[in-house]
């Protein structure tokens, strides 16, 4: 099967999100920490994030997981970092609306980056959970710190 130059760029943003992991690690105590697993297949994520006057000013995350998962992990530290809370949260629902293949509406506030290459997972229904692990992560830290 041949892909268009769109899923090839996808796949290579991916592939160097996989490889080359962006915000990989632990932040120091104090941080909000968030252990979460794919009950499906027992992959996880630890994910430390620092808030500061409601702003997101760190991120970092450890596990292990499929390229899908710990690709997803990376753009997700990399996409919240400087964000505050409200926006992450709004970035991680359109995240949500995106991976299923519903429609989601962007603003001039929202910057999808390299998210946008995951929006394919969307034809994989059972590749969705791969990809929403680190975001459920996030917005579970960031609901439990209000
Ligand atoms: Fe486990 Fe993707 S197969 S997170």
């Amino acid at each position: 099967m041949a892909f268009n130059n769109l899923d090839t760029l996808y796949r290579q943003v991916i592939m160097d999100h996989y490889k080359n992991p962006r915000n990989k690690g632990s932040l120091a105590d104090g941080s909000l920490t968030v252990d979460m697993n794919n009950p499906t297949c027992g992959d996880r994520i630890h994910l430390t994030m620092k808030v500061e006057d409601g702003k997101v000013t760190d991120a970092k995350f450890e596990g292990e997981g499929c390229s899908i998962s710990m690709a997803s992990a990376s753009m997700m530290t990399q996409t919240i970092i400087g964000q505050n809370v409200e926006q992450a949260m709004k970035l991680s629902q359109i995240f949500s609306e995106m991976i299923q293949g519903n429609d989601y509406e962007l603003d001039d506030s929202v910057d999808l980056g390299d998210i946008e290459a995951l929006q394919g997972v969307s034809k994989f229904p059972a590749r969705i959970k791969c990809a929403t692990l680190a975001w459920k992560a996030m917005e579970k830290g960031l609901a439990e710190q209000k």
